[in-house]
């Protein structure tokens, strides 16, 4: 007789751990399976599909959730999490890099318990993401498995710099680099000290000083180079990019991914498609932002491009879905509070997403961007024991995404449905 498993039992590793549930998202076939199995032994998926399918072996535990559904763990491509939400503009001047790190730690849980268990992290002083990452990976701390950028590149007084202080305190980002050699210099760096992912500025943005959103940074030369040296690494590249200009000349460069991407035309999505570029579009942040971002010390400034950009972006988000475009799942949480990142998901839906499609994004696209479909993404024989279960369904509503009731990571269950 298979034994049944208490729900509130925190960081069992049952083996082999059996979930049943209502529903399954194959976020492959993009369809639910009713009545699902999965069936985990140690780290790794073994078997998953409808219980007529598939045999319980005897000795399993059985965690029997009912009215729930599953998914593949959540993937979000873009956070900061040694960011802290609440010091934004001249405020964010207090933060020492160590301090940043163990915020990193809290943020790393939040984050997981959200039902996200891999993150792609696109800036962080001081690499206190490699350290998170390698803390993470040690068991020290709870937190999502970790794609690491460290410094953000970017050019001299552009996004990506930092530009809050005068020229007396010689301050400069670390990731700050201009000309072909210097940004290869900077991503051999950022590779010796533990990145697995470069991030760099094509254009202003909207939360640096005196940067004008629109505008391109970096020169086609520059951009060629730092992808090229990535790739040649193995690395993929993700690019901060509102303008039009900086949009297309990175895509063009061979980027992996595009940020924000707020200020599109036709040609732009014309050149994703062509070069297979993915889009990752914060479609929340601009709420928050402009609801809480004064309390949280964002500058006006930021707050006045906040509302040039934030309304294209989301209109644009609908073009670029009907066109076809390959869309992830990137939030900017940082900007806004950790563990929130589920929030995006219903505005996914308002601006022209399906269900299905929202949760693609957050899962097997993302898997796909990162180059790691055939362990990440799906919940299927083979891959990580990485799955979430949300009570009811979903795809009928996508708030619901807001609170997942169980995370397994690696086939460990650290949030059950009775926390
Ligand atoms: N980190 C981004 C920037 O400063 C945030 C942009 C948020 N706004 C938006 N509409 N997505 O540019």
């Amino acid at each position: 007789m298979a034994g049944s498993l208490a729900l509130n039992s925190l960081f069992t590793l049952a083996n082999p751990l059996v979930i049943t549930a209502d529903r399954m998202v194959d976020v492959k076939a993009g369809k639910v399976i009713e009545s699902a199995v999965v069936i985990i032994e140690d780290d790794v998926i073994v078997q998953a599909g409808h219980s007529k399918k598939i045999a319980i072996p005897d000795n399993a535990e059985v965690m029997a959730l009912g009215d729930y559904t599953l998914m593949p763990g959540l993937m979000d491509m873009h956070v900061h999490l040694t960011s802290d939400p609440t010091k934004h503009g001249y405020s964010s001047l207090s933060v020492s890099v160590p301090r940043a790190a163990i915020t990193g730690v809290k943020h790393a849980k939040d984050t997981l318990m959200a039902g996200f268990t891999t993150v792609r992290n696109v800036g962080a002083p001081g690499f206190t993401d490699v350290a998170l990452r390698d803390a993470i990976n040690d068991g020290d701390v709870q937190g999502p498995r970790m794609f690491v950028a460290g410094p953000s590149l970017g050019v001299t007084g552009g996004h990506c710099d930092n530009n809050l202080l005068p020229y007396g305190y010689h301050d400069k980002s670390e990731g700050v680099a201009d000309g072909p050699w210097e940004v290869r210099k900077k991503v051999r760096e950022n590779i010796k000290y533990g990145a697995t992912v470069i991030k760099f500025c094509a254009t202003g943005g909207v939360l640096s000083k005196g940067t004008k959103v629109g505008a391109r940074q970096y020169t086609e030369e520059e951009m060629q180079a730092l992808i090229e040296e990535a790739h040649l690494r193995g690395l993929t590249v993700a690019t901060h990019a509102h303008g039009t200009s900086g949009i297309k000349a990175a895509i063009r460069s061979g980027v992996d991914s595009v940020e924000h991407v707020s200020l599109l035309d036709d040609e732009a999505i014309e050149l994703a498609k062509k070069h297979g570029t993915y889009f990752s579009m914060d479609v929340y942040v601009t709420e928050y932002i402009l609801g809480e971002g004064e309390k949280a010390g964002i500058l006006p400034e930021s707050l006045a491009k906040e509302r040039i950009v934030g309304t294209k972006q989301r209109e644009n988000f609908r073009k670029a879905v009907k066109a076809g475009v390959n869309m992830v799942f990137g939030s900017d949480a940082g900007v806004y509070p950790h563990g929130n990142n589920g929030k995006q998901f219903a505005r996914m839906v308002t601006w022209g997403m399906t269900p299905m499609q929202a949760i693609q994004a957050a899962t097997i696209n993302s898997a796909t961007l990162l180059k790691q479909q055939e362990s990440l993404g799906s919940i299927e024989a083979g891959r990580k024991a990485d799955v979430i279960a949300v009570k009811g369904n979903p795809l009928d509503n996508m708030a619901l995404m807001e609170d997942v009731g169980l995370v397994v990571k690696d086939g460990q269950i650290v949030k059950s449905l009775a926390m």
